[in-house]
């Protein structure tokens, strides 16, 4: 079993859900609104755990309801949250994610306390970092912290997963340095790389770019179609299973989830994690909300779907 730990964010989602959005001037009835646990960091780690991981969380949520709802969310889910701080600072961080009748959604997001988190706070969690097989990082939390922790992994022989998400337009050469497999999906592959992902030879040429700025394992993510892998000179094409989508939050976090409980240190199964990071994801679309919507291990293993191909 994988030790993971995960560096990261955690909101509090409120999920609106609408036939269609209300043009300028207009007022227009929701069809649904629902409160759930996410934030990229706490739900990577969310599926991590339930994916079978021994997870420890680094992050940091308010002292007010929403933190101690969120400290619950990972708790609940076997994940530790003694590195969790809780600050007066700010607020905990709230996102809100608007759905429409298309399954795939908007998100507009007030940080909080998550813009909080320091390289001392990733300091803190020195050893456990140091004792993990996978230390994982989105960019939801301050990059000095996340270049911090990446570092100490390094000098410990963890191994890091940077999903740089959500994309911004350059990833520090430092960061990339230390490294070791990176999963963007194809929106965020054009911002770092420059290469507009349409099919397997344009995911091949976005994931040598990658590789070229010093990250040996590249996974690219690609929604419906599936995930593209390449490890060292070798690469593949995985693709999805076939589901009725309902809410598509959280279907890349628990993919780099469960990867980081499935994959070998050495990152010799690449491949087959990815089949099964897939087949997990496929599970989140098919539910609504974040958190409530990642599977365990049990039920990824049940799982009896549909290849697209
Ligand atoms: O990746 C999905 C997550 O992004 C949501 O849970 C929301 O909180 C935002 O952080
Ligand atoms: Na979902």
């Amino acid at each position: 079993m994988n030790k993971v730990t995960v560096l990261g964010s955690l909101n509090v989602d409120t999920i609106l859900r609408f036939k269609r959005f209300p043009k300028p001037g207009e007022t227009l009835p929701l069809a649904g609104k629902s409160v759930a646990g996410g934030g990229k960091g706490a739900n990577q780690a969310i599926a991590a755990s339930r994916a079978g991981a021994e997870t420890t969380f680094i992050g940091k949520v308010g002292q007010d309801r929403e933190g101690n709802f969120m400290v619950r969310q990972l708790t609940d889910s076997g994940v530790d949250d003694q590195y969790v701080q809780h600050s007066n600072a700010a607020n905990t961080g709230t996102a809100f994610i608007l759905l429409d009748q298309s399954s795939e959604n908007r998100i507009l997001i007030d940080g909080g306390t998550n813009q909080q988190v320091t390289p001392a706070d990733v300091d803190a969690a020195k050893q456990v970092i140091a004792a993990s097989d996978f230390l994982v990082a989105q960019f939801e939390t301050p990059l000095a912290a996340t270049i911090h922790g990446f570092e100490l992994a390094h000098a410990a022989n963890c191994r890091t997963i940077l999903n740089p998400a959500p994309a911004t337009t350059a990833v520090p050469a430092e960061l990339l340095a230390v490294t070791d497999l990176i999963v963007p999906n194809e929106t965020e592959t054009e911002t770092l790389t420059g290469v507009h992902v349409t099919d397997e030879a344009s995911m091949v040429e976005g994931a040598h770019k990658l590789q070229a700025l010093g990250v040996a394992n590249v996974i690219i993510t690609v929604g419906s179609k599936g995930a593209f892998w390449m490890r060292g000179q070798e690469h593949g094409f995985v693709p999805a299973y076939r589901v009725r989508a309902v809410d598509t939050t959280a279907a890349g976090d628990t993919f780099i989830g469960a990867l980081s409980s499935v994959l070998k240190p050495d990152f010799s199964n690449l491949a087959e994690a990815v089949r099964l990071s897939n087949r997990a994801s496929s599970l989140a679309v098919q539910k609504l909300g974040a958190q409530p919507s990642i599977p365990t291990y049990a039920e990824i293993a049940a799982a009896d779907q549909v290849t697209t191909d």
